[in-house]
């Protein structure tokens, strides 16, 4: 049986469900793998922290305690952020050691300098973990579905927007109070503006639009939105269409190249994306032979991640014992442009806030009809004083001409407010 030596880099959330792991699963594991997989040492920032120590191992501040550490075979990176991670995964690969690494910060921004840098050292560097919690959605794009070429994929890649949006949609509760539950949980960034913006979905988004297409997408190519501007009242008009709101990753792969985007947007709920809740999360890809797919799974979380961490451990062993490290390298042999914000189409819910007067509704009409717009529907409700809330839904559109009609409906003095913009995501991919 052989022996492989494990140094981790954090023993947060993450970390400690990594150890975990290894620690309730040793039988099968080693059956599985021939091999004694164990954790001989774990850097942390903090040495008085009380923790749950799952295994024989010990802590350490020293960062060359682990990654110069001859015994080691594995650095499994779970600390997060861009520094030091960075120049610790590029001291592991210089000392020869395989890398496994959940950080989607860093391979968003630095995935092909890193990749470089472990075929360059002979060595893995695998990052199931980084995308989607424990659903295996790396290793469908890179081998399950290699024979394919993938047209798109639309994913619901953040669990703590999913869970704050099912809870302020199912349960009528508070976006704060929510989000503070998430962070208790575990499944938040240590800033959750990360989540709440859209950053984190943004950074899986480049990462697997990179395997899906095979050219890089980093994180300044996709057009980011969050989610603090959704209010109850927009989910509830949603519900009134027949939709749900969910921040949505998207990624196409078109004639005029790749369209990567994340925002909120209004989905059918006859959508198989629509019923995933909570901290599920679920990638529905499409093949050109495959066709439709869906993957679905916890997307955060202690042993949900821990999981992904864990069978990617397991793959570098099998690697290491078949002498056939760095054998998968970067895929990204093409290299495609990637779409203007102003290039998209998707249909718009506008939410307003008008006077209650003739002609209104006939004005606000002709400035759609002036950035050649037109409605799919319309609902009008009175509010307070002579005052009417309309919402516009209106067919697809470009996005620049959607600005163009914003422009002169924000300009028109019967509108007092403009609440909020909302694209909708209507088809398969
Ligand atoms: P976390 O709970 O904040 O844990 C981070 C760990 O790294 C802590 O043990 C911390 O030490 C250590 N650390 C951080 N900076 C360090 C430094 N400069 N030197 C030494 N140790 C340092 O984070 P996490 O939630 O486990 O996330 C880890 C990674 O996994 C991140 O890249 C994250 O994006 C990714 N990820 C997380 C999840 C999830 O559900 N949480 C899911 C998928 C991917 P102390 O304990 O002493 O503070
Ligand atoms: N903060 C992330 C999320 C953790 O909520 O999805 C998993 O990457």
């Amino acid at each position: 049986m052989d022996n492989i030596r494990l140094g981790l880099l954090g023993y947060g959330t993450v970390g400690s469900g990594v150890a975990q792991i290894l620690e309730q699963n040793t039988e099968d594991i080693e059956t599985r793998t021939d091999a004694k997989i164990k954790i001989k040492s774990v850097l942390v920032r903090d040495l008085t922290k009380p923790r749950d120590q799952h295994g024989d191992f010990r802590f350490t501040d020293q960062s060359e305690a682990v990654l110069h550490d001859p015994e080691i075979d594995i650095i499994v990176e779970v600390m997060g952020g861009i520094e030091p991670a960075r120049t610790y995964i590029h001291e592991a690969l210089r000392h020869g050691k395989n890398v496994v690494t959940a950080n989607k910060d860093l391979l968003a921004l630095h995935g092909e300098e890193l990749f470089e840098a472990a075929k360059a050292s002979g060595k893995d560097l695998y990052f199931e973990a980084s995308v989607a919690g424990g659903i295996p959605i790396i290793a469908v794009l890179k081998q399950s579905l290699a024979a394919n070429r993938i047209t798109g994929l639309i994913g619901i890649i953040n669990g703590t927007t999913n869970y704050i949006l099912t809870a302020m949609s199912n349960e009528h509760r508070g976006y704060q109070e929510v989000l503070s539950e998430a962070q208790k949980l575990g499944y938040a960034e240590s800033d959750p503006s990360s989540d709440v913006d859209g950053l984190d979905a943004a950074r899986k988004l480049a990462i697997l639009a990179s395997l899906a297409f095979n050219s890089r997408v980093t994180l300044p190519d996709v057009f980011v939105e969050g989610i603090s501007h959704i209010t109850r009242e927009d989910l509830e008009y949603a519900e009134e269409l027949g939709y749900t709101i969910k921040l949505l990753a998207i990624a196409k792969h078109q004639d005029e190249g790749v369209e990567v985007r994340v925002h909120p947007a209004f989905l059918p709920k006859s959508h198989p994306l629509a019923s995933v809740n909570g901290v599920y999360n679920a990638i529905f890809v499409v093949g050109d032979a495959v066709g439709e797919t869906m993957f679905y799974g916890r997307g955060a979380g202690s042993l949900p991640t821990g999981s992904a961490v864990v069978s990617d451990i397991i793959q570098v062993t099998r690697n290491i014992q078949a002498n056939s490290t760095s054998a998968i390298s970067c895929t990204c042999y093409h290299n495609l442009p990637v779409k203007a914000s102003q290039d998209f189409t998707t249909a718009y819910y506008v939410r307003l806030l008008v006077k209650d007067e003739p002609r209104v509704l006939a004005t606000l009409a002709l400035l759609f009809a002036e950035a050649n717009i037109s409605f799919a529907s319309i609902i009008q409700k009175p509010r307070g004083h002579e005052q009417a809330e309309i919402v516009l839904v209106t067919h697809p559109c470009r996005e620049s001409q959607l600005q163009e009609a914003l422009d002169s409906v924000k300009a028109y003095s019967k509108v007092l407010k403009v609440y909020n913009v909302i694209r909708f995501e209507i088809g398969n991919e």
